[in-house]
This record gives structure tokens, C-alpha cells and sequence, in this order.
């Protein structure tokens, strides 16, 4: 059983998730997903749009996702990695080379990113941009 778990906020769920967290999903059995929390968030200038709670309840109707654990500091992946008996550590390629250091403890891999989808675009067109008439993002 290959045991795999990546990091992140999560919010306005969108096709990029999904497409990390299919392809996280496929490079193990188990898929884990270390869940930005509110206070976390703070402390990352961040401010999800859906609450912990929220978020936690939408990534556990993903089937690709098998187990949601809180992340609540930067320094807790080490301590999880062992923990969770974790073969492959996964995030998008927006992360490269930020946690080579747990290569000491497991596989690390970084996936690229899906092109012109964030939570960012998104808040930003429903405050405005939106697409145009031909239906094309603008
Ligand atoms: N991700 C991705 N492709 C995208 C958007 C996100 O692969 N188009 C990945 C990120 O690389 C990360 C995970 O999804 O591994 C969670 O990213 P998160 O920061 O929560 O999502 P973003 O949409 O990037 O949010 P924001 O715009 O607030 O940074």
C-alpha cells in the first residue's frame, strides 16, 4: 500500500484541485491531504472564501481522496510524513524545490500545475472579469 499526502487551502474548489489530486491519487493506494486551516491560513496572509469546515467537507466527496488531516503550521510535515507512513510526498509545481529537504524521508514530486486556473482568477472574474461575449475568459 503506497501512501501518498499533499498540502493545501483548497478553496472555491476547481478543476486545477481536481487534477492535482487525481494525479496525486495515482501515484499511490492512499491519498492524504493535509488541510490548510483557518488560523493556518492567517498566518499565510490568506483568506479562504470557504471555511475549514467547508472545504473539509467538499474534498471528502473527491473519491481521489482518502483521508483529511488538519495542517496547522509549516513544520508539522516531517512529524506527519512518519506518522502516516508516507512513501510520496506531492505538490504542484508552484512549490518546486521548497521541500526538497524531505527527500530524506520520502519521495517527493512536484506536478505541474493545471494552466489558468487558480482560486485567485477565480475570485477575481466573479468580482468582475467574468468572459466575454464569446464565452471566452477574458
Ligand atoms: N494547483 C494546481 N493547478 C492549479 C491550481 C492549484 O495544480 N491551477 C495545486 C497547487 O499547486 C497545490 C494545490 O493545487 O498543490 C492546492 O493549491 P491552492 O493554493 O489551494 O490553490 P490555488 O488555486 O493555487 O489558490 P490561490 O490562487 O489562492 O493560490
Amino acid at each position: 500500500m503506497k501512501r501518498v499526502i499533499t498540502y493545501g487551502t483548497f478553496d472555491m474548489l476547481h478543476y486545477g484541485h481536481i487534477n492535482l489530486l487525481r494525479r496525486a491519487k495515482e501515484l499511490g493506494d492512499y491519498l492524504i491531504v493535509g488541510l490548510s486551516t483557518d488560523e493556518f491560513n492567517r498566518q499565510k496572509n490568506k483568506i479562504s472564501y470557504f471555511n475549514y469546515e467547508e472545504r473539509k467537507k467538499y474534498l471528502e466527496a473527491i473519491k481521489y481522496v482518502d483521508e483529511i488531516i488538519p495542517e496547522d503550521s509549516w513544520d508539522q510535515k516531517i512529524d506527519d510524513i512518519i506518522k502516516y507512513k508516507i512513501d510520496v510526498f506531492v505538490m504542484g509545481d508552484d512549490w518546486k524545490g521548497k521541500f526538497d529537504f524531505l527527500k530524506e524521508y520520502c519521495e517527493v514530486i512536484y506536478l505541474p500545475r493545471t494552466p489558468v486556473i487558480s482560486t485567485t482568477l477565480l475570485k477575481q472574474n466573479i468580482l468582475g472579469g467574468e468572459k466575454d461575449k464569446h464565452g471566452e475568459r477574458k
